[in-house]
């Protein structure tokens, strides 16, 4: 730390004529607007109906895709965030599908065949559909309706449900900068 500042103290005085300076530098990892980070990507739901093909294209006006699950740490941070974000919500478009006729089912996102797939119970049942959503049970009391955790079900893709967009963190590095009057912040792609 004491080092460093003599450093800042040396350039000072060799760059004298030097606008900038770097006093202090600090990564950061934010969100797109309106994500949500979720363990270590950004996810938003959107609760508006639509079929998947509809999902995936709003997914991706917001330089996202749907959702992919690629292991059991993921699905579970997916599970403990659904309810808080969206307490009565049974089902959810992801973009895992197997359109195309293929035998495995593949994340349209990222385009890796799905190898961690926690389904229902009775899934997957491929004669009802190509995509896979993400589906609770609902058990009605007197008092509330109270959801299961989701888990993954086929369903025929033209169908509608809302959806859950997923992007990556974006990372910043943070640099305290000085110039001849005034600090300020300036953030500059990592
Ligand atoms: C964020 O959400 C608000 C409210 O739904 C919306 O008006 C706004 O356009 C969204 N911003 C972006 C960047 O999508
Ligand atoms: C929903 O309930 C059925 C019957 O109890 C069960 O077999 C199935 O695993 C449940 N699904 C989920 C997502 O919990
Ligand atoms: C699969 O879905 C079809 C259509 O809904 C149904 O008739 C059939 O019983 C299901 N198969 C299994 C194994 O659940
Ligand atoms: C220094 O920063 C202040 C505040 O942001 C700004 O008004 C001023 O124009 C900057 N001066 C130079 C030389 O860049």
């Amino acid at each position: 730390m004491l080092s460093s500042k003599l450093v800042c103290f040396a350039l000072v005085s060799l760059a004298f004529g030097q606008l900038y300076l770097v006093a202090s530098e600090d990564t950061i990892a934010v969100c797109p607007t309106n994500f949500t980070q979720v363990a270590d990507r950004c996810l938003l739901v959107d609760r508006s109906w639509k079929n998947f093909y509809e999902s995936d294209r709003h997914c991706r006006s917001l330089n996202a895709g749907l959702l992919s699950i690629s292991n059991p740490t993921e699905f579970n941070d997916i599970n403990k965030w659904l309810p808080i974000i969206a307490p009565y919500q049974p089902e959810f478009w992801t973009s895992g599908n197997k359109l195309g006729g293929t035998a495995d089912y593949y994340w349209q996102s990222t385009g890796d065949k799905a190898l961690y797939l926690p389904w229902s119970a009775g899934q997957p049942n491929a004669t009802t559909g190509d995509c896979l959503t993400l589906l609770a049970n609902v058990t009605m009391t007197p008092e509330e309706a109270i959801l299961s955790a989701h888990r993954l079900t086929v369903k025929p893709c033209t169908q509608w449900a809302p959806h859950i967009c997923q992007a990556p963190l974006q990372i910043f590095k943070t640099q305290l900068c000085l110039n001849t009057t005034a600090f300020f912040e300036a953030k500059i792609p990592a």
